[in-house]
């Protein structure tokens, strides 16, 4: 029977014609399950409020859109379902009841008074009123998981997903309108904490609850219903939806964490309009459970175990994972090591945060520390430090190539137990796909699109990638020339091109497009290798080149987009002084992708225009080097001696002007200035100094070092004296004049980790020819 209601329901057209606009819910109406008084429809018949069934015999209190049957509103969904003896009781005394059929009652409506009448309303809202028609309680100030049109979620409160996709209880996810004006995404069980949080809104500052308005645009309104932003808009947003007054609205925390806005159009399809976080399910922390992993395929999140562990149920994959082998007895160090071996995973993070932390020079020792160690179960090693961690893991997730340094730096050991390796069937290797083949371009569009910006155009181009995963599907570009100069470090003489703002897969992922211009005349073939030897390189400290487009002599470059503009802008327009420690990190990470560069990418590559503007910061103010290997596109043929000078005043080495074959300690000697500026804040050449003697920083740090005044290149800030004199000192030996003397950038890496000594340098220019 509960069948036959539901085929009648789903047919709005005859409810409307059958239902006539209803007389409010009258004292004493009760409905049942299994019976043609299942439910109470609003006027329009869009919206049901009564039993809703769920598995063979159960039912629960819920409301519901009629004709796709999806929950909107769920009566206490931790509570188990009743069987169909239950009964939903307006009584007469003014209260709403569900009476189990086994003796129990429980209240549906907490409301303050008695009740007159009751309303399910074309909204969605259930409503109870008292006698002067006021509203005493309504579903709208309960919600579950779903915001529909026209209600808030107050400051304060959450949403919290579903469990399952069939399972209406309180699920895993929850998303909080902050009382501090943020609203967030957390796992369920979680306190709120920064590290906890997958997605934030970022509307931090005055206090104001989220409104879904009836034209689908969710807004942070103030106390007074101001609209004071918006989440959503997107003027894309479908006109069709729009128009008339047909769509319905609803932005719901699914059970996989993702807050979703859907468009539900009165003829039986739900459509999908914006998600947050948008793209990639995998970025739910804690989608998957202790110990387990995630990834991301054809719009498909799936849980793996890490080496050593099982699904705990392998029917709930989500659950997490639990080890495979028995702990061994450990009566102390070493004591453990016979029982169990070390396996190593690449591009895998986890939630950082180690019972013990140690800097190692080697992968392998830090492993064995991890071996050794009866607490330990994993090891992070990373850019030199060995981090040991005990069990669960929590958070853990890949990372994509590029956000991971060069070839191992950061490795995870993993220790396992004697049969789990077998047992283990490569869950490191998730992403075997064969990136599509590269295609050449030949689309007329391209001219065009430069020429017009902030218009739509199909554009198709060559992807550069290892995995798949990380692929974009060729398709749509948008672009916008970027407003800001400088963003991509192009505001200088010497860059190579316009550079333009654009985005790919729906705007879910933003690029930078960069226009080459001033190429020396050369062959498209020549240009495409050179593109993918550029493509090949993967290096936590580079900027990623994610495609390119070649058609007659124009040639678009695709990168990823760095939202922190460039460290130019961070040490010498900044308003704050970059803090000194994040300093001493920035220095670090150039070093180590010119070094990657120079020796660990296939061809090594010789960037010819190492500057702060050519160094872009991040998310995460990591910073990156843009525009290696163009130098060679400007110049061919870079092992001979160059024609002009290219580079940047102030930052090239001598030998540029001398006629002399170029090398790698070109860019060490850029690198020596930049890192004199990063240190001191300001500028190589700066004319309006107080003292002359200060005008070039270069002269000015190492009459300051062989006077010992360190200290006031960099205004007292250093905390560490050894670490500010082993960094100029660094410099100087960089930015020597004559090539052979600068340190290679293997050696400025040692000497910058403290892992090789540093002699004291001699006048940059005393040996000058
Ligand atoms: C109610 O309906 C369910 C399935 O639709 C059926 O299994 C059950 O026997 C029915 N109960 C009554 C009392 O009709
Ligand atoms: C009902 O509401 C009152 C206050 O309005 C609250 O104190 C009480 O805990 C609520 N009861 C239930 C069962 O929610
Ligand atoms: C729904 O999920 C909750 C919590 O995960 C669980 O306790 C309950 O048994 C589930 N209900 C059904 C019908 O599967
Ligand atoms: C929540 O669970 C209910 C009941 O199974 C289901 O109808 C509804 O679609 C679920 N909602 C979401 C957002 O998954
Ligand atoms: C929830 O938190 C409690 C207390 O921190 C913990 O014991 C429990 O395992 C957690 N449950 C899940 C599913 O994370
Ligand atoms: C929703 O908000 C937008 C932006 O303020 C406004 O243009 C639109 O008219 C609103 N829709 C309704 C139905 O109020
Ligand atoms: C809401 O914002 C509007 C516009 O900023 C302002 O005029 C109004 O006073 C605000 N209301 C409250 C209660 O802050
Ligand atoms: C929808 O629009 C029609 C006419 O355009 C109007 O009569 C009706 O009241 C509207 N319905 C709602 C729920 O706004
Ligand atoms: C439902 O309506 C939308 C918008 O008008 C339309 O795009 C879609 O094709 C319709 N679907 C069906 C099944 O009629
Ligand atoms: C554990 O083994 C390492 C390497 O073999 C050794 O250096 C260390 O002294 C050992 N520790 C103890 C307590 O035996
Ligand atoms: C391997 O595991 C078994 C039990 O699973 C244990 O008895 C045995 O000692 C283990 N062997 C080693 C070398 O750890
Ligand atoms: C560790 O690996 C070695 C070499 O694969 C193997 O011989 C040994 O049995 C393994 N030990 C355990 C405890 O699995």
């Amino acid at each position: 029977m509960t069948f036959l209601l539901f085929t009648f329901l789903s047919s709005p057209a005859t409810i409307a014609q059958t239902q006539p606009p209803k007389p409010p819910i009258q004292l004493g109406t009760s409905l049942f399950p299994n019976s043609t008084h299942a439910s109470w429809l609003s006027p329009s018949g869009v919206f049901a409020f009564g039993f809703y069934p769920q598995g063979s015999s159960g039912f629960f209190v819920a409301i519901w859109l009629v004709d796709v049957k999806t929950v909107v509103w769920t009566a206490n969904r931790d509570d188990p379902p009743v069987t169909s003896n239950a009964r939903l009781q307006l009584t007469t005394d003014g209260k709403l009841v569900l009476s189990d059929g086994q003796g129990e009652e429980k209240v549906i409506a907490n409301a303050s008074a008695k009740a007159s009448f009751a309303s399910m309303l074309d909204s969605g809202n259930l409503v109870l009123y008292n006698k002067d028609s006021s509203i005493i309680w309504q579903s709208f100030d309960h919600p579950t998981d779903t915001l529909l049109m026209g209600q808030s979620l107050p400051a304060g409160d959450q949403l919290f997903s579903n469990s399952s996709r069939i399972n209406h209880s309180t699920g895993r996810f929850r998303l909080k309108m902050q009382g501090d004006g943020n609203l967030v995404l957390y796992p369920a069980n979680t306190t709120d904490t920064r590290r906890d949080a997958y997605w934030a809104s970022g509307t931090v500052g005055t206090k104001h609850h989220l409104y879904l308005n009836h034209t689908g645009l969710l807004s942070f309104r103030n106390s007074s219903n101001f609209d004071l932003k918006f989440l959503n808009n997107d003027p894309s947003l479908d006109n069709d939806l729009h128009s008339g007054n047909q769509t319905i609205f609803r932005a719901t925390l699914d059970f996989d964490g993702v807050f979703r806005l859907y468009a539900h159009v009165n003829n039986g399809s739900d459509k999908k309009i914006c998600s947050w976080p948008e793209g990639n399910t995998c970025e739910v922390k804690g989608f998957c459970g202790f110990n387990s992993f995630c990834t991301f395929n054809d719009d498909n999140p799936e849980c793996h175990c890490l080496a050593g562990f099982d699904f705990i149920d392998p029917s709930k994959e989500t659950l997490g994972c639990k080890r495979n082998f028995a702990k061994a007895e450990c009566r102390g160090e070493n004591d453990s090591v016979a029982f169990y071996n070390m396996t190593s995973m690449y591009n895998i993070l986890w939630e950082d945060h180690p019972y013990f932390k140690v800097v190692m020079s080697w992968e392998e020792e830090c492993s064995f520390a991890c071996l050794a160690d009866c607490n330990c179960w994993g090891a992070l090693y990373e850019g030199g430090t060995c981090k040991k961690q005990g069990l669960p893991l929590r958070y853990v997730r890949r990372i994509k190539g590029s956000d991971a340094y060069g070839d191992s730096t950061v490795v995870v050991f993993l220790k396992v137990g004697n049969n789990s390796l077998t047992n283990w069937k490569g869950n490191d290797k998730p992403v075997p796909k064969q990136p599509p083949p590269i295609k050449t371009t030949g689309n007329k569009a391209i001219g065009h699109i430069i020429v017009v910006t902030t218009v739509f155009a199909l554009l198709l181009c060559a992807s550069i990638g290892i995995s798949s995963h990380y692929m974009y599907k060729i398709g749509v570009l948008r672009y916008k020339r970027l407003m800001e100069t400088g963003i991509l470090g192009l505001n200088e003489g010497g860059s190579f091109g316009a550079v333009y703002k654009g985005a790919l897969n729906k705007g879910r992922r933003l690029v930078a497009v960069k226009r080459l211009e001033k190429l020396v005349e050369e062959g498209e073939r020549e240009f495409q290798a050179e593109m993918r030897a550029i493509g090949k390189t993967h290096h936590r400290n580079l900027v990623r080149l994610l495609g390119f487009c070649a058609e007659g002599s124009k040639r678009l470059l695709v990168y990823e987009y760095m939202t922190n503009g460039s460290l130019g802008n961070l040490i010498f327009g900044a308003q704050r002084r970059l803090d000194w420690n994040d300093r001493v990190r920035i220095a670090l990470e150039i070093a180590r992708g010119i070094l990657y560069l120079h020796e660990e990418c296939e061809a090594p590559i010789i960037h010819c225009d190492i500057k702060p503007q050519n160094i872009l910061m991040d998310e995460f103010s990591t910073a990156k080097i843009s525009d290696f290997g163009l130098a060679k596109l400007l110049m061919p043929d870079q092992t001979r001696t160059f024609t002009g000078v290219r580079g940047t005043r102030g930052y090239v080495a001598p030998e540029w002007h001398k006629n002399i074959p170029i090398s790698v300690k070109a860019d060490v000697y850029s690198y020596g200035v930049v890192l004199l500026e990063i240190l001191c804040c300001r500028r190589n050449i700066e004319v309006n100094v107080s003292v002359p003697e200060e005008v070039l920083l270069s002269n000015w740090a190492y009459k300051c070092f062989v006077t010992g005044q360190l200290n006031k290149l960099v205004l007292w800030e250093a905390s560490d004296k050894n670490v500010l004199e082993n960094m100029v000192k660094v410099a100087l030996w960089c930015i020597q004049d004559e090539p052979v003397l600068r340190p290679t950038m293997k050696s400025v890496v040692l000497m910058l980790e403290g892992i090789t000594d540093i002699a004291i340098p001699p006048c940059p220019n005393s040996n000058s020819m």
